[in-house]
């Protein structure tokens, strides 16, 4: 028998699925509301596109992909992020000849090979949304409230919403000097990954997740230190949005994310009380990654949230997660002879809509009726040998313990009234 399941993924069981399904809903709701269209890209892509677009020295693509070589020879990879993909099929389906900006959603899993723990998975899901082609500072305050917006709906509170600038090429090759030199006198006591990354991107010693890392990058130049006046001026217009729609935010000039496309703005929001991986969503502008698949200069912006940690902080923030669906109607029969009229009523039951199931394993009346009321049903249909010579069927409300006698061609449509639908 085979009965585990690899490392780092997570069977979702129908009780949890239910609040799995509640904030799906509740993300596809609110894309709804603010404009943006789904899309769906493959689960994987050739190796290339995360090379190019994550970028070859971020832990994602040196040590977190799943890679492989398929049955024609080709490097293929599990999706380690949904922004590449996105990007690459803006520009494969055309998106930007049409009117702009072209504003997506998608939702999904996603997988990085790295050490599991608490809210951090091999296959995780993300709920992302893209923005491509404006360079305004309001589409970047738009994907942030956004974020911030659809967290509060799920009722989870006291976040801490981290900004930042990252500037452009220009600002970042000043800055990847300054922090040369900085560096430069303490290498030796950088990690082996960040020696050999001083070189290529200094930048991603100050996201390196080793403790001495962390601690020599204490007085290191931040981003802020450099940036350009273009890019000030799109940082503080971003900021004065934010200040418009009331959303609190920390600048925080070291922070510069996990993925080389970002320009300008980045933020991420954490969550401190569902532990270590306290990033429960993130995200950014990325006015190079067209360019850098292949595509005409084009802006753009966007952001994904982490579908396990968000669950987590609502659980831990005692947010109203529903953790069962119930079916409304139970159809028991007393006995045998009312088997095949229960299966009738069942389907006529569906087709109101209602939610309606029975026993399947020839129980007892009895024991029919304490499996609707373990299963949280609102009504019992009792078919009784008496009232189906009548003609009709006994409908009883587990709550309450009343009884109505209705009969059988009118019963579908009176229940579902009785439900409330
Ligand atoms: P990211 O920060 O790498 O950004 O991931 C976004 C979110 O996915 C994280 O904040 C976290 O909630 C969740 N997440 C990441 N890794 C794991 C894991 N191993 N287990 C569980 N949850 C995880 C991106 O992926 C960018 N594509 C976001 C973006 C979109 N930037 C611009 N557009």
């Amino acid at each position: 028998m085979i009965t585990t399941r690899p490392r780092g993924t997570a069977d979702v069981l129908p009780g949890d699925a239910a609040g799995w399904r509640f904030v799906e809903d509740a993300f596809r709701r609110i894309c709804r509301e603010y404009n943006y269209g789904e899309i769906r890209t493959p689960v994987f892509e050739h190796t290339e596109l995360f090379e190019r677009g994550v970028g070859d020295t971020t832990d994602i693509v040196e040590k977190e992909m799943y890679t492989f070589r398929d049955k024609g020879d080709r490097s293929i990879t599990l999706r380690p992020e949904g922004t590449a993909p996105v990007v690459r099929a803006y520009l494969e389906n055309g998106l930007n000849a049409g009117p702009q900006p072209v504003k997506l959603y998608y939702t999904g899993p996603m997988f990085r090979y790295d050490r599991p723990q608490a809210g951090r998975y091999r296959q995780f899901h993300q709920l992302g949304a893209e923005v491509l082609g404006s360079n305004d500072p309001a589409v970047d305050a738009e994907i942030i409230a956004m974020v911030m917006d659809f967290y509060g709906r799920l009722g989870i509170a006291g976040l801490d919403l981290h900004i930042n600038s990252v500037g452009c090429p220009r600002c970042r090759a000043e800055l990847r000097l300054k922090l040369q030199d900085f560096f430069r006198p303490v290498q030796d006591k950088l990690c082996v990954n960040c020696r050999g990354r001083l070189a290529k991107n200094p930048l991603r010693v100050l996201d390196c997740k080793e403790e001495r890392c962390g601690a020599l990058s204490g007085g290191a130049p931040t981003t802020l230190d450099c940036l350009c006046p273009d890019c000030e001026a799109h940082f503080s217009r971003v900021k004065g949005c934010l200040d418009g729609l009331g959303i609190p935010y920390i600048v925080n000039g070291r922070l510069v994310r996990g993925l080389d496309y970002y320009t300008n703005t980045a933020f991420e929001v954490m969550a401190p009380d569902i532990g270590a991986q306290s990033s429960i969503g993130g995200g950014g502008r990325y006015n190079g990654l067209v360019e850098a698949l292949g595509g005409p200069s084009t802006p753009g912006v966007g952001y994904a949230l982490g579908v396990e940690r968000i669950i987590l902080a609502m659980e831990r923030q005692g947010a109203p997660v529903p953790s069962r669906i119930r079916p409304d109607v139970f159809v028991a029969a007393a006995d045998p002879s009312g088997e095949e009229k229960a299966l009738g009523i069942l389907f006529a039951l569906r087709s109101e809509g209602l939610s309606a199931d029975k026993d399947y394993l020839g129980r007892s009346l009895k024991a029919q009726m304490k499996l609707a009321g373990r299963a949280g049903c609102r009504l019992v249909v009792i078919l009784g040998g008496d009232e189906l010579k009548r003609g009709s069927a006994a409908v009883r409300d587990m709550a309450g313990g009343s009884q109505v006698e209705l009969p059988l061609e009118a019963l579908p449509r009176e229940v579902r009234k009785l439900i409330g639908r």
